[in-house]
This record gives structure tokens, C-alpha cells and sequence, in this order.
């Protein structure tokens, strides 16, 4: 494939690093435009990139060259930039989570049905080798009817990683915590790998880090999938440093852990390695975001200049964060809580 596509990338900070070391070596990526309201920052990725710099976001989208945007902002503007963009005839690449609030999310997925451009969102960890091994393996009916699913997210977060961030740790902002943020990678791959999720009941609460933030910090939740399978879950941002995650898919023909981007399936009770994957940390990223931002990005590009749909867009993303509202909804309520569906 000759043919590439020019990008701009919107917002500057932690993860925009990992989105310009998968483009620099990319064949199908140009960037070209590069914005933050940080003028350090831009001047920064301005004299890495060559790439012209915007402060205003609106201008950046309006660059007749631009034909990507990376939206890689504070959840709240998530959805207001990539509604934009789309109607500006711009493809989107949004990170997770696709939006702050559930109705914001449904907004960009009229806004994307309307458009001639395409919205795409990230959840990496879809791409990991252990998660594309299980998808293989419960595709070929291998592992048989699926029977239950079980997670623990154990993070490490700080005041000052709230308090310095300037948008995050408040509910406006950031539209929650280790749920909406840490955690909602594998809430979506809770329902990749087992299927839709019909209702759950979940408590959140803000514990060690109360004072610094008001979103959760502490989070638990039953759910129902649609095939009446149970899932349990467990996260925090309090534990002492952010361990793997551990995801659990129980079958009807065996028990498979998720440990990263290891695969193991347990034997007489003991986990033995099906699936060892890269390590993330080869490729400068923590290793327990998942180490696979350039394969997403790459299969992004290559589906849209081959006129094919990429399978993370809107109505795909939606489910983990309606699983994240369903869970603060239960919090509030004590009862449980039927899943919004697209
Ligand atoms: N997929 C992953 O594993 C992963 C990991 C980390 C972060 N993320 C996501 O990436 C996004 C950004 O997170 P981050 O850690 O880089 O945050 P960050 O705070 O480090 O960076 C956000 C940047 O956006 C800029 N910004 C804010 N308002 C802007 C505006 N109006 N116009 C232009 N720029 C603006 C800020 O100045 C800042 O540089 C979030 O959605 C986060 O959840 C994803």
C-alpha cells in the first residue's frame, strides 16, 4: 500500500508518546499537525515532528491536509473534538474511553452514522497477544459454552497524579476514576471475550485518596451476561504499585487467565503458559497498559485507506463504558442496573 493518511494529533501529554513512536513507523502515517494548549508541549512535538503546530483545536481540525485527527485530550472533550472532526469529514482515533458521559458517547455514534469519515477508538489491549490467542481460541469453539468471568485491577495512583493533572480525580472532567480510567480496558474485554453483558449491581468509593479526588478510588461489581453467566470485579488505585492485571474466563472445556500479554490456561488448578507475548517495556510503554497501541493504530489506517470498518468503533467501545456507568448507577441506587445498549 503506497497511499498514507495525514494526521493531526490533539493534546500533548502522557500518551501522545505512544501515539508518535507507533506513527514514525508507520508507512500509512503522515503527521503533519500536532495541538495542545500547552505551548511547551507543542513546541516540543512542533520541533520532534516538523509537523505545524495549532493552540486552538478547531483550526488543527479545519487544516484542509488533515485527514485524521488523534483525539488524545481529557475525557470530556473526547466527545465534543471528535463530533467536530466528523462533521468536518475527518476520520477520528479517540482513546479510551470514548467519552466522558453515556449520552455524549451515543451523540458521536449518530455523529459517526451521519459522517462520510469514520470514528475509531483505542482499547489496545484487544490487540494484546494473549487476548488475540483466547479470542481465537473460544472462536474455534475450543474452549465451549462460556461459563463465568472474574477480574482484579490492583493500581497505584497518587494525590499529585490527580491534583497536578488538572482534570483529573473530579467527575466533570474525567467522568470518574479507576473505573472509567484504569479499569475500563478490561471491562471491555470482559464482554469481547464473553459476550454482552446484561445488568449488574456495583459499589464505588472513595477511600485512600479521598481529599485529593471525588471521583472512586475503590470499585466492586456482580455482573449478568446476556447467556446468564456471573463476572466479578475488583479495582483500586490504592494498592502499593500497579501490578498486571489479572482477567479470569471461565468455559465449559477449561479456565483461562489473562495476565497481560500472557496467556494461561489452568491445569489441575495450577495456571500453565499458553501464550507469552511482547513485553510491553521493549517498547517504552508501561507494561500494564498493554504494549499494543501500533498494531491498533497500524489495523486503523490500513481499514480506512482500504475503504474496510475497522471492528473498535463507536457501538463496539460503547458497552465497557456503559458497564462503567451501570456500576456508578448501582453505587448510587443500591438496586441493580439493566446495561444501555446502541
Ligand atoms: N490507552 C491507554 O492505555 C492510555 C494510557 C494513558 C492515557 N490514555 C488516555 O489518553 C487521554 C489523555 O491522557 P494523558 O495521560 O495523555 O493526559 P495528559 O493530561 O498527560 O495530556 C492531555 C493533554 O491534553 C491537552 N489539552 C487539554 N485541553 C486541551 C484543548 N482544549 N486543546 C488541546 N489540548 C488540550 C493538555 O494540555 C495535555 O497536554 C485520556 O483519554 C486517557 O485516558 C490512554
Amino acid at each position: 500500500m503506497n497511499r498514507f493518511l495525514k494526521t493531526g494529533l490533539i493534546g500533548l501529554g502522557g500518551i501522545s508518546r505512544v501515539h508518535l513512536d507507533a506513527l514514525k513507523n508507520l508507512e500509512s502515517a503522515r503527521v503533519i499537525a500536532v495541538c495542545d494548549i500547552d505551548t511547551q508541549k507543542l513546541e516540543k512535538a512542533r520541533l520532534e515532528t516538523g509537523a505545524k503546530a495549532y493552540t486552538d483545536w478547531k483550526e488543527l481540525v479545519n487544516d484542509p491536509d488533515v485527514e485524521i485527527v488523534h483525539v488524545l485530550t481529557p475525557h470530556y472533550l473526547h466527545a465534543p473534538m471528535s463530533i467536530y472532526a466528523l462533521r468536518q469529514g475527518k476520520h477520528v482515533l479517540c482513546e479510551k474511553p470514548m467519552a466522558s458521559e453515556l449520552s455524549d458517547a451515543l451523540s458521536m455514534i449518530e455523529e459517526a452514522d451521519r459522517s462520510a469519515a469514520t470514528l475509531n477508538v483505542i482499547f489496545q489491549n484487544r490487540y494484546n497477544a494473549s487476548t488475540v490467542a483466547l479470542k481465537h481460541i473460544i472462536e474455534s469453539g475450543e474452549a465451549g459454552a462460556f461459563k463465568g468471568a472474574r477480574a482484579s485491577i490492583c493500581w497505584h495512583r497518587t494525590a499529585p497524579y490527580y491534583t497536578e493533572s488538572g482534570w483529573r480525580g473530579a467527575w466533570r472532567t474525567e467522568g470518574g476514576g479507576v473505573l472509567i480510567n484504569q479499569s475500563i480496558h478490561t471491562l471491555d474485554l470482559l464482554s469481547y471475550l464473553g459476550g454482552p453483558i446484561k445488568r449488574v449491581k456495583g459499589s464505588v468509593s472513595t477511600d485512600l485518596l479521598a481529599g485529593a479526588i471525588e471521583v472512586e478510588d475503590n470499585a466492586h461489581a456482580v455482573f449478568e451476561y446476556e447467556n446468564g453467566a456471573v463476572g466479578v470485579l475488583h479495582a483500586t488505585n490504592d494498592y502499593a504499585f500497579s501490578a498486571p492485571i489479572m482477567l479470569e474466563m471461565a468455559f465449559e472445556n477449561g479456565v483461562w487467565q489473562l495476565w497481560a500479554e500472557k496467556l494461561f490456561k489452568l491445569e489441575d488448578g495450577v495456571p500453565k503458559l499458553v501464550t507469552s507475548g511482547e513485553s510491553a517495556a521493549h517498547l517504552g510503554e508501561k507494561s500494564y497498559w498493554g504494549a499494543s497501541h501500533k498494531t491498533e493504530i497500524e489495523k486503523v489506517y490500513d481499514c480506512i485507506l482500504s475503504g474496510k470498518p475497522f471492528e473498535i468503533d463507536g457501538r463496539s467501545a460503547f458497552p465497557a463504558l456503559a458497564l462503567v456507568k451501570g456500576i456508578y448507577e448501582s453505587s448510587a441506587s443500591g438496586r441493580w442496573v439493566e446495561l444501555t445498549k446502541v
